[in-house]
């Protein structure tokens, strides 16, 4: 758990404009926010950029270099021959970090199948820091920011009952709003105990003593060929970047194993690489209506090379609903845990990320486990809302860290830490 230094949530007239730079797992993405002098209204535009794949365990320099190319390039494309004042920029830096303050972060670990050399245990800001004022960009960067507290305050700031913020894409995590009082790590700071601070849980860590899930041996190898066995135990059973690759592991052990008699007599060599397959393929096979299952053999055929009969087909319909249902049960847990040390009986939940908005049936499993752990009373109406909702979120890594640069500069200029 991570204290963010984000100390408040929004009022909605925080007013200006802002760069934003999301370093997320895939894409690299750049936006201009002027949040504008209209309650909770903001403008944007935005470049996306493609993380290279060979960035991810590359050199430190490399990435640094990158991040600031893509930089120079939308100040560039947007403002061609203008003469800035320079931006104040929110870095949403979605790994775990130690923060001293806002504008600062030691990276504990990469995460989500990074492993670039030379930046564990450092603090990312002068990196960063140097590659751009190696050119000169007009560009101050005020807050690095997880994913998680993004989305947190750009939900707060349009409905005020959003509590938590949760990423469940390439990655899983969440953020919410604690008492400086309450958290030990701060103890020695001595500040004032109701003064509110964000909180990174860093929840894809959870169990990572393997002490309280039980794990199937497709688990074990998941976790045992990444770049960091050990590490993110909860998150490897959840996130997007490992449910594809579940799914292979179980459909390659069950050919392997002679008494299953599962795509007999074929070649399976595509299936057996590693990460061949994505959340989406897993997300396709689970849209696909259940009395034919045709577009799921038509999937086995022209990715894989593999022909299926019909009960092979039921067969990893049902594995696609187990390890989609896991994700989204456990999910949920988070959620629940968070929502009973906070005492919050109602709230809303502001969700964000490709499993959220694009995996099917996420939403309604995700839902229907918060009521069973929670234990709510039956809904007389399916119209009824649930005591704890969790919501498609507004945008963290835009306009959540445009907000957070504004909170930072108005305690900065108010004199406050
Ligand atoms: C990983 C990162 C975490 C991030 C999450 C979602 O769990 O460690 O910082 O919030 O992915 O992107």
């Amino acid at each position: 758990m991570n204290p963010t230094w984000c100390m408040a949530f929004p009022t909605g007239y925080e007013t200006g404009t802002y760069l934003a730079l999301d370093m997320g797992g895939t894409n690299l993405r750049v936006c201009e926010i002027v949040l504008t002098d209209e309650k909770s209204e903001f403008d944007i535009i935005q470049s996306k950029y493609r993380m290279p794949e060979e960035l991810k365990s590359g050199t430190s320099e490399e990435l640094w270099e990158y991040i600031a190319d893509c930089l120079q390039q939308f100040i560039e494309s947007h403002h061609a021959g203008q003469k800035l004042e320079s931006l104040p920029l929110g870095f949403t830096f979605s790994y775990p970090a130690t923060q001293d303050y806002i504008d600062h972060g030691v990276l504990q670990r990469w995460t989500k199948g990074f492993d670039i050399d030379g930046v564990e245990g450092k603090n990312v800001v002068p990196m960063f820091e140097a590659a751009i004022a190696k050119r000169g960009a007009p560009i101050k960067l005020t807050a690095l920011i997880n994913d998680t507290t993004g989305t947190l305050i750009a939900s707060a700031y349009t409905d005020t009952k959003m509590k938590i913020g949760c990423i469940f894409g390439t990655g899983c995590n969440a953020a919410y709003m604690e008492n400086c009082g309450s958290i030990p790590k701060l103890a020695h700071m001595n500040l004032p105990p109701d003064t509110p601070m964000a909180i990174n849980c860093e929840w894809g860590a959870f169990d990572n003593e393997h002490k309280v899930l039980p794990r199937t041996p497709y688990d074990i190898i998941i976790d045992k060929d990444s770049p960091r066995p050990g590490q993110q135990a909860f998150e490897k059973m959840i996130a997007g970047l490992y449910l594809g690759e579940l799914f292979r592991l179980v459909l390659v052990d069950l050919h392997d194993n002679k008494e299953v008699h599962i795509f007999e007599g074929q070649n399976i060599d595509k299936l057996r690489k590693a990460y061949t397959l994505d959340s989406s393929f897993l997300s396709l096979v689970e849209e696909d209506p259940f009395e034919n299952l045709s577009e799921t053999g038509d999937l086995f055929q022209n990715k894989l090379g593999i022909t299926t009969t019909h009960p092979e087909l039921e067969l990893i319909r049902r594995l696609a609903e187990l390890i989609g249902t896991r994700a989204a049960r456990l999910s949920s847990c988070g959620v629940a845990a968070i929502s009973k040390k906070k005492g919050y009986e109602t709230c809303h939940v502001g969700a964000d990320g490709s499993v959220f908005n694009k995996y099917p049936h996420f939403k309604q499993r995700g839902a229907q486990a918060l009521r069973e752990i929670l234990d709510w009373p039956a809904k007389k109406s399916s119209k009824e809302e649930d005591p704890i909702e969790i919501l498609a979120a507004e945008d963290g890594s835009g306009v959540g860290a445009a907000l957070i640069a504004a909170l930072t500069l108005k305690r900065v200029k108010e004199g406050n830490m």
